[in-house]
């Protein structure tokens, strides 16, 4: 009796949820779209690496599958080498040139192959970084331990299995005099030694040890500072010691600057700087020369260390920096102003980039920002704010546009929908693709956009776009999609083929929602 009441109760329960849910909107239900990665080995992520000859080397081999898998790779360059366990590949490749190699990867379940094109010369970054940035979840509370703990989730989560490869510090790992909000003692201290060499703060005291940390999961290191003598947190800038800093990064391992323009500002307004050349100093900041200098510097004093360092630049889209980011050696440049996770901010900035998407090429990468799913929250973090739709967006967009996919999530808080949003292969792939091409909007009327961007294969990936807050049908035409014929259209985040036709494809697309499609010519 008391049996049949607990199973009452519990029916009646479930019941009433699903009322709930059913009522609820269904745009903020969390759908998970992708089915799950298979048991046997699939090679992901990047299909060309570029790095410098002589430069140490450090490429992971992203596999999914059940563990152990045992890798090898034929044809590898002279100066590398494959550890068959862990499937990282390190060492150093003196000869210039183009090569080939073919990964395999075995497990119990079976085994696969696919080649990596090693690109050794003077282009780095031929895909965009994909990895995390501590400032979205961690802003000034950032420390050597949250890092690690980071690093760690990046492995165990299985992210890196995705192609997700850096681990980033930004901004906080300096002192900082003024830093008063709690009066936190881990932050004072001086900013340079006697010597001038920028100090870490008491949070981050081994920072060679932490990068080597990283390196020894397969991972690659990132770092943050500011042309300016403070950075925007108000921590210790690069100003006046650019070259010093650049080799004390690279002295301590780091892969990755980003350089945020900051308090760069008073400087580049000063007349009475001499050491910003006459013809480079200029009033405003909307002036390209006084804009483009402290990145000369910059970008100059990274090429000449011995390792590779992906130069981002951080400056929020002054003086059209698509337009030189690549001429100072950059490999990517914010485009515009902070993002927030919400839906304005998000579509202000995703859907207005269009003037800079001409300038993406492989090495050389529009920046929107970090992405904003997850745990995020600047110090303070909750789940992100945009609707389960939002995120389809963010992720769809950022692939099409070729930018960075730098998470701002806390890794040790991601839920399953989170987790299957950054782990689809196919959308990764379009990311990913060698042209590094920026999509081209085709067409936009009442808040529908279509979005396409050419691959390397000869085929295109669209995005049918809904920005209106009602589900709509949006077409994607071939005649504006530059395309004549039959083609077999596939359905990126389900991994499914939906339709063959020969002049359009129409979608219903959920309010704030994406659809993303590869377009292949059908036999
Ligand atoms: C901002 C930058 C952020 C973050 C922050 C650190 O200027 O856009 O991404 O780096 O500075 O203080």
């Amino acid at each position: 009796m008391k049996q049949t009441l607990v199973i009452a109760i519990l029916t009646l329960l479930v019941f009433t949820n699903n009322i709930f849910s059913q009522s609820s909107s269904d745009s903020l239900k969390a759908v998970i779209l992708t089915p799950p990665s298979p048991d046997k080995p699939r090679i992901n992520g990047a299909r060309v690496f570029g790095v410098r000859p002589g430069s140490p080397f450090l490429f992971y081999i992203p596999v999914t599958g059940i563990r152990p898998i045992k890798f090898s790779a034929t044809n590898l360059p002279k100066g590398l080498k494959l550890d068959a366990k862990t499937g990282i590949i390190t060492g150093s490749a003196a000869e210039k040139g183009t090569y080939v190699i073919t990964l395999k990867a075995k497990n119990s379940k079976g085994s696969t192959e696919r080649n990596l094109k090693i690109v050794v010369g003077r282009t780095i970054a031929l895909t965009p970084p994909m990895g995390w940035n501590s400032w979205n979840v961690f802003a000034s509370e950032v420390s050597a331990d949250k890092v690690k703990r980071a690093t760690n989730a990046m492995v165990n989560s299985g992210l890196m299995n995705h192609g997700w490869s850096y681990i980033n510090v930004d901004d906080y790992w300096e002192n900082n005099h003024s830093y008063r909000r709690t009066n936190d003692t881990t932050l004072q201290g001086d900013y340079r030694d006697a010597q001038g060499n920028v100090q870490p703060n008491a949070r981050f005291k081994d920072m060679k040890g932490l990068a080597d940390y990283i390196h020894s999961k397969g991972l690659k290191a990132g770092l943050y500072s500011s042309p300016g003598p403070l950075t925007c947190g108000q921590c210790a800038g690069s100003w006046q010691h650019e070259m010093q800093d650049a080799q004390t990064y690279s002295d301590w391992g780091f892969d990755y600057l980003k350089y945020d323009w900051c308090t760069y500002d008073k400087i580049a307004r000063d007349s009475t700087q001499n050491d910003v050349p006459h013809y480079y100093r200029k009033p405003k900041m909307s002036d390209s020369s006084g804009a483009i200098y402290p990145y000369v510097v910059m970008g100059k004093a990274l090429a000449a260390q011995k390792r590779d360092i992906v130069f981002s630049l951080c400056q929020y889209g002054m003086a059209d920096v698509w337009k030189w980011g690549a001429s100072v050696n950059g490999n990517c440049w914010r485009t515009t102003g902070d993002i927030v996770d919400t839906w304005k901010s998000l579509s202000s900035i995703g859907f207005s980039q269009d003037r800079c998407a001409p300038y993406s090429a492989p090495g050389h990468y529009n920046d929107p920002d970090m992405l904003i799913l997850g745990y995020v929250g600047w110090g303070n973090p909750h789940p992100t704010r945009l609707t389960p739709d939002e995120q389809y967006t963010h992720i769809s967009l950022w692939s099409l546009l070729s930018a960075p996919l730098l998470l701002g999530c806390d890794l040790e808080r991601l839920d399953a929908f989170t987790l299957n949003l950054i782990t689809n292969d196919e959308v990764i792939d379009i990311d990913q693709d060698p042209l590094a091409k920026g999509a081209k909007r085709v067409s936009s009327k009442d808040s529908l956009d279509v979005f396409v961007k050419p691959l390397e294969d000869g085929n295109i990936a669209v995005g049918l776009f809904n920005r209106s807050t009602k589900k709509a049908t949006v077409t994607g035409n071939w005649q504006d999609l530059g395309i004549t014929g039959k083609q077999t259209v596939r359905d990126l985040w389900r991994q499914k083929d939906v339709a063959v036709t020969s002049d359009k494809y129409e979608a219903e697309v959920a309010p704030h929602g994406v659809v993303l499609l590869k377009l292949t010519p059908a036999k």
